[in-house]
C-alpha cells in the first residue's frame, strides 16, 4: 500500500478554530500511510461565474483546482454554521468543483468530520456536505460516522486532545478512511 495524499478542507478561518486543531490532531493519529496536509481557503475570491473564463481565472482558484486534483482523497473538518457548512467552505467547494464537467472532486474518496462545543456536533453540516458530494461523485466514508460535540473541552492550552475515548475513535475513524481509500480510490 503506498502513500495516499489526502486534501484536508477545514470549515473555519478562526485562529483558535478547534476544527482546526482536529484537523492536526488526525494527522497524528492517522495511519503510517495516509499523508494529511490542510488546504487553505480563506483566501479565495468569491465563485464568479463570470471570472471562470480562460485568462481571467484567478490564481487562487486555479491552486485550489490543482491541489485536489493531485490528491488521492479529500478529508472535510467542518463547523456548522446555522445548522449548515459555513460559507468559507461552501465558496471553496463551488471553486474545486467547476468549471462544469471538471470538477476536481470527481471520484476521489471523501470523510467529514464535524466538530461543535454543541450537543449535536454539527450533525446539519455533516449532512448538507454530504449531499453537496453525492452530486459530486464523491464517495463518502458511511461508518463510522463522526459527530464530534462539546469540543470546548476536548483540547488542552496545546491543542493536544486528551480524551482517550476520544483518541481511540478518532484513531479507528482514520482506520477505516485509508480502507475506504483503497476501496474506492484510483490505483
Ligand atoms: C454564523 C455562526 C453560526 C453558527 N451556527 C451554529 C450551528 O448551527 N450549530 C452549532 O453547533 N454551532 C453553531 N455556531 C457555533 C460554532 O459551532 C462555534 O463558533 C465553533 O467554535 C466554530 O468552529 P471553530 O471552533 O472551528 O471555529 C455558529 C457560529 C457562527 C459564527
Amino acid at each position: 500500500m503506498g502513500t495516499r495524499d489526502v486534501a484536508v478542507f477545514v470549515g473555519s478561518l478562526r485562529r483558535d478554530s478547534f476544527n482546526r486543531k482536529m484537523a492536526t490532531v488526525l494527522a497524528g493519529l492517522a495511519p503510517d500511510e495516509l499523508r494529511l496536509g490542510i488546504v487553505e481557503i480563506g483566501q479565495l475570491p468569491l465563485y464568479n461565474q463570470d471570472d471562470d473564463v480562460a485568462g481571467k481565472v484567478p490564481p487562487a482558484w486555479q491552486a485550489l483546482r490543482d491541489r485536489v486534483k493531485a490528491a488521492d482523497a479529500v478529508l472535510f473538518v467542518t463547523p456548522e454554521y446555522n445548522r449548515s457548512v459555513p460559507g468559507v467552505l461552501k465558496n471553496a467547494i463551488d471553486v474545486a468543483s467547476r468549471p462544469y464537467g471538471q470538477s476536481a472532486f470527481d471520484g476521489k474518496p471523501g470523510a467529514v468530520i464535524s466538530v461543535s462545543p454543541g450537543a449535536i456536533g454539527g450533525f446539519g453540516a455533516n449532512h448538507h456536505l454530504r449531499q453537496m458530494m453525492v452530486f459530486l461523485n464523491v464517495p463518502m466514508l458511511q461508518q463510522p460516522e463522526a459527530y464530534v460535540g462539546g469540543a470546548a473541552s476536548l483540547f488542552d492550552d496545546k491543542g493536544n486532545l486528551t480524551n482517550p475515548a476520544t483518541r481511540e475513535f478518532l484513531g479507528k475513524f482514520m482506520q477505516a478512511f485509508a480502507a475506504w481509500i483503497e476501496r474506492n480510490g484510483k490505483t
